[in-house]
């Protein structure tokens, strides 16, 4: 049987690593797509050289002419979309690169694929940035941490769209378009509305990926800011258990396509920022100062998504817990401290 090929746009990232690998060992054609913008995308990609094989295509998605070249050149089952601008504050002081990137950059993904493979499945990595401040949902504080008050299985898809900040707008026109592209197309699109993501090879910063920045600069003894109280809740997904929901939906196209999901934790993995600080200081053996600031505009008190639509669709289910989750995250910033 001929292996099944896979073009993994933002390949080099975070995400886009650890899927390359997963994809590659269950014998996918890999294609790795990037520009290596990201801080770590380079260590990202020799990691990658250093434990698989795979074609890399060092291309720009505001780059129509060669997103066009490298979707046509092979005959692909999947497109897993998830090169992006990726911080909310970069979005903010430039909104143009922002829009030209995840907004324009998916539609030249999405529009070459309507173009030269209508048959692969598309899977848009968006965000739960979508639903922006969701005003409905109201929260109190319990235990120490905001919890929802009227969304006990925390956000689902029917919850209005709302976006807010360019990066929420860029990301929210992507998530429409590949919903649309499979509507009036008959793409087999989805759009994956992730929460927050974490696990090797993230290369978190203040402004994005805050469980493995947080790790990340416990370690390396450098300053953490919470911005609010330090109470603020989040769903957390080891990036293993989200690889693992993108192959279950390539195995689905039909019960996807057109179809958005809220991709995370749920409300067995939720964490505060103080939660994840004292799992840290227990684990390190250490106790981590910490500088206060205002809250961020449009941070929320809580975010935790309603994963029942992805559960019930495609029987996926998140596997790894938070506590062993975050220690594996641990071990690999001690093993590799020269690479931050
Ligand atoms: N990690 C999370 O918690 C999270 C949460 C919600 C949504 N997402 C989405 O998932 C996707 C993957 O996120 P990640 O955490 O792996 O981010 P990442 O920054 O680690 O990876 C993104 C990759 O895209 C590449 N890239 C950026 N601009 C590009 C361009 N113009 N052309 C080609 N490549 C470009 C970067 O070099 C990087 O390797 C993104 O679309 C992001 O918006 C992530």
């Amino acid at each position: 049987m001929p292996t099944k090929r896979i073009l993994i746009t933002g390949g080099a990232g975070f995400v886009g690593c650890n899927a390359a690998r997963f994809f590659r060992a269950r014998n996918w054609t890999v294609t790795v797509l990037d520009n290596l913008s990201r801080q770590g995308a380079d260590k990202n990609l020799a990691w990658l050289r250093d434990h698989t094989s795979f074609d890399f295509e060092h291309v720009d998605v505001r780059d129509r002419a060669n997103v066009d070249r490298v979707v046509s050149e092979q005959r692909y089952d999947a497109v897993l979309h998830l090169a992006a601008q990726v911080a909310v504050t970069t979005s903010v002081t430039d909104p143009g690169t922002d829009f030209a990137i995840n907004a324009m950059g998916t539609f030249h993904v999405l529009d070459a694929v309507r173009c030269h493979c209508p048959e692969a499945v598309f899977i848009n990595a968006s965000t739960n940035k979508v639903y922006g401040k969701i005003a409905a949902a109201e929260y109190a504080l319990r235990d120490g941490r905001y919890a929802y008050v009227n969304r006990p299985f925390g956000i689902s898809e029917t919850e209005p769209l709302d976006f807010l900040s360019p990066y929420g707008c860029s990301k929210g026109a992507a998530d429409q378009y590949a919903l649309d592209f499979a509507r009036i197309y008959q793409i087999p699109a989805t759009s994956f509305r992730q929460s927050c993501i974490y696990g090797p090879r993230q290369f978190g910063v203040e402004d994005q990926g805050w469980v493995a920045w947080f790790a990340i600069a416990s370690l390396l003894g450098r300053d953490i800011t919470i911005f609010g109280d330090g109470r603020q809740v989040r769903d957390v997904l080891h990036v293993e258990d989200l690889v693992r929901a993108y192959e279950a939906a390539i195995r689905a196209p039909d019960k996807v396509a057109a179809q958005a999901f809220n991709v995370g934790g749920g409300p067995n993995s939720m964490l505060s920022l103080l939660d994840l600080i004292g799992m840290l200081e227990e684990r390190l053996q250490l106790r981590i100062p910490l500088r206060w600031d205002d809250w961020r505009p449009g941070d929320q008190r809580v975010y935790v998504s309603d994963i029942r639509k992805l559960e019930t669709t495609l029987g996926w289910k998140p596997e790894i817990d938070a506590n062993s989750g975050i220690a594996q995250l641990i071990d690999w910033v001690a093993r590799n401290r020269a690479a931050f």
